[in-house]
């Protein structure tokens, strides 16, 4: 019950198809980002953690071509047409789905570049709402399309940064660095080791075909611009204020639990989830280089539970897929992915026995929820880049 993800060819045919439909012609500029999905690591990218994300064989695709007009013709699906005026100062729309767009254009305008009109039709195989960074691979497809566009390139870097900006401005979400980071220099079989402080991507070779990546989307979502998100961000910040150190990095267990009673109960288990992860995340990277994962499942349990219980951002039925999936032949560890609140788990199995993993996370997940989740394998894909260009 493994979903198929669709080729790129596909995304694009489809594009292409939109374009000619609404535009009148396929686009001369094809661009591609993927979503992303966190093996271990969570909730730690603004707190200067290590996190171990992989882009996911699930792309959002943008075809696009010259207009010759001063104004950007959006499709995507069937959302009303986004129309930006691109000769003025970008701002927050109501038609909520154009701000991550809106926020590009406007990391390439403080950047000096000016955005010529062109007409795009956008397709997605990134679930939206599943934690698998849809907004992310949207706002790292355009950028690259932009650059296509121009003829520039601008850093991996930097696009990241830019994409993350117009996270931040544009759709009101304080996100780390992790998912547009993720989406941007992803590469095929190479996970994504991100150091937050540095702000220094490792690739760590994923390679075996033996073992293999099941991303189970639980269907429900929470919007993450809820306030949710940006509470766990402000009381680690509070937390580390209260340790006195400069960087999560640099802080213990030992200096969380010396604070407890001045950080209060909420704080003190937020801190100790950011202290915690961030040393699984480190042992967890050491079983990846060295292909001994007699204790991945552990971490990945470990790392569950303390969202659930001390971080506060797991829900029913990531707790209920997680706990179908432990335990099941050939299962090496499973956890929830991403924000939270909803969306997605993430679970590390042997190839051979993905397909009936796959059936059972399906038929159990539904049987026990009445809801149809959707469950796909995904080996690490390459990050956002230009398709064709004539
Ligand atoms: C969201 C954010 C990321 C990261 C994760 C949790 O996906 O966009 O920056 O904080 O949540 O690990």
């Amino acid at each position: 019950m493994l979903q198929e993800n669709d080729s790129l060819s596909t995304l694009t045919a489809a594009a292409n198809a939109d374009m000619l439909h609404h535009y009148g012609a396929a686009g001369t500029v094809i661009a591609a980002a993927p979503g992303r999905v966190n093996l271990i690591g969570e909730h730690i990218d603004y707190c200067d953690g290590f996190v171990l994300p992989l882009a996911i064989e699930r792309y959002i695709v943008v075809s696009a071509k010259l207009n010759n007009s001063t104004e950007a013709r959006l499709r995507s699906g069937d959302q009303p047409e986004a129309v930006i005026d691109l000769s003025s100062p970008q701002s927050i729309s109501d038609l909520k789905w154009s701000n991550y767009i809106r926020g590009v254009i406007k990391g390439f305008n403080d950047l000096g570049h000016e955005i010529p009109g062109f007409d795009a039709c956008i397709v997605s195989s990134v679930p939206s709402g599943g934690g698998l960074s849809s907004s992310a691979a949207l706002e790292c497809a355009m950028a690259t399309l932009f650059e296509g566009l121009l003829g520039i390139e601008l850093g991996i870097r930097e696009k990241a940064l830019l994409a993350q900006k117009a996270e931040h401005d544009f759709a009101g979400v304080p996100c780390g660095i992790m998912d547009q980071f993720a989406s941007a220099f992803g590469e095929q079989d190479q996970l994504v080791l991100i150091d937050c402080r540095s702000s220094e991507p490792e690739m760590v070779p994923f390679s075996n075909p033996d073992l293999s990546i099941i991303v189970a989307n639980t269907c429900v979502s929470h919007d993450l611009s809820d306030g949710g998100y940006a509470e766990r961000r402000k009381a680690t910040e509070d937390g580390i204020a209260i340790i006195g150190k400069e960087s999560w990095r640099d802080a213990t267990l030992e200096d969380v639990l010396t604070k407890e009673a001045e950080m209060g109960d909420r704080v003190f288990r937020r801190s100790r989830h950011v202290v915690g992860e961030i040393q699984r995340t480190k042992d967890a990277v050491t079983a990846f280089k060295t292909g001994d994962f007699s204790n991945i499942g552990q971490l990945m349990a470990d790392s569950h539970a303390s969202l659930r219980d001390d971080f506060e951002v797991s829900c029913e039925e990531l707790d209920l897929m997680v706990e179908i999936a432990s335990g099941l032949e050939g299962v090496l560890g499973a956890r929830m992915t991403g924000g939270g609140f909803g969306g997605s788990t993430v679970t590390l199995c042997e190839t051979k026995h993905a397909e009936e993993v796959g059936k059972i996370l399906h038929d159990r997940y539904e049987a026990k929820t009445g809801i149809t989740p959707v469950i796909f394998a995904t080996r690490p894909a390459k990050g956002a880049h230009v398709i064709s260009q004539s």
